[in-house]
């Protein structure tokens, strides 16, 4: 049986890698497809999230966009990672879904209430924003969600700041509300992603599938590549969101710890950390745990694997 996910996500390179993936995979059913603000504006991602569904060819995929800014700060983007529309680099094609009239909160508790308990999994690729405000909106929302795979967070690395990650700084509050909630959450962080490279022989292997999706995946990863070159000095672009997607898909693709997280909301200089208590097993009942490691040949073969199936969908 196929897992049945919802993508939260803020399109972004990574995100549209993520979206591929998911649509690709014959393990993942995608139930929706719901953005948030992030890696730019939410009008911005929300025309990314429905560019990206025509390239994959995706049809009767509810996509409804969501929050347009952080519970409590201001909004901050990204476009020194993802340019001015927060995908440059590849031409995007016109939608050929229509945007769901639903505010993604409000999706996201639909779709999660009218399936069985244990059923639905939240894949949160952006800030916590949208899911935060629908388990506060829904709290029955929380006892039934199968789990959260989020990407996000880092054990030992920051990214944004030297401690904390984009995700979970742009909205530390929705991610504290996301990881003290009683659901069981994995943390997607930096200590996998981070090792999850789009290296040359990676883009050569996606080139040599010689499929229009194909093709736009290695245009993002080319303008992806430049950027993490200029700003963060990567010698090959760390493709951080398919990493939960992936491990959905196939837990085995990451190394898990479990541990109680918590995000800092007071520090002068932390900020955004997801604090990880790794000291000792955990308690029986803890229901976080955090990735601490990525087998990269798995996650690569599933993002070809994902591709080769996509194929050259018709347009
Ligand atoms: C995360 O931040 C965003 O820019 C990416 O899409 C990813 O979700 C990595 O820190
Ligand atoms: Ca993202």
């Amino acid at each position: 049986m196929p897992r049945k996910i919802i993508l939260d996500c803020d399109p972004g390179h990574d995100d549209a890698i993520a979206i591929l993936l998911a649509h690709g995979s014959p393990r993942i059913e995608l139930a929706a497809i719901t953005t948030v603000h992030g890696n730019q504006t939410l009008a911005k991602v929300t025309r990314n999230a429905l560019g990206v569904a025509a390239v994959a060819g995706i049809t009767g995929v509810p996509v409804a966009a969501g929050c347009d800014r952080p519970l409590v700060r201001a909004f901050e983007a990204a476009p020194e990672i993802h340019g001015d529309s927060g995908l440059d680099g590849p031409q995007l094609p016109a939608p050929s879904l229509e945007l769901d009239p639903r505010h993604a909160v409000d999706l996201i508790i639909d779709i999660v209430m009218s399936h069985d308990p244990g059923t639905i999994t939240l894949v949160p690729t952006g800030a916590l924003t949208n899911i935060a405000m629908a388990v506060r909106k829904e709290p029955r929302i929380a006892p039934r969600v199968r789990e959260v795979v989020l990407m996000g967070g880092g054990v030992h690395e920051g990214n944004w700041t030297p401690v904390a990650e984009f995700n979970i700084k742009i909205d530390p509050e929705a991610a504290h509300i996301v990881f003290n909630e009683p659901w069981s959450v994995t943390m997607v962080g930096l200590d996998a992603t981070h090792r999850a490279l789009a290296t040359d022989q990676v883009v050569a292997d996606i080139a040599r599938l010689d499929t229009a999706p194909a093709a736009f995946v290695g245009e993002l990863l080319a303008f992806f590549g430049v950027m993490y070159q200029e700003s963060q000095g990567f010698d090959a672009p760390p493709v951080h969101d398919p990493c939960a997607v992936a491990y959905v898909i196939d837990p085995g693709v990451l190394t898990v710890q479990r541990a109680p997280v918590d995000v800092e909301l007071q520090g002068a200089l932390t900020t955004g950390m997801t604090v990880a208590d790794l000291r000792g097993p955990a308690a029986e009942d803890c229901h976080t745990q955090v990735a601490t490691g990525i087998d990269t040949e798995r996650f690569w073969a599933l993002v070809l694997d994902a591709l080769r199936r996509i194929g050259d969908p018709p347009q």
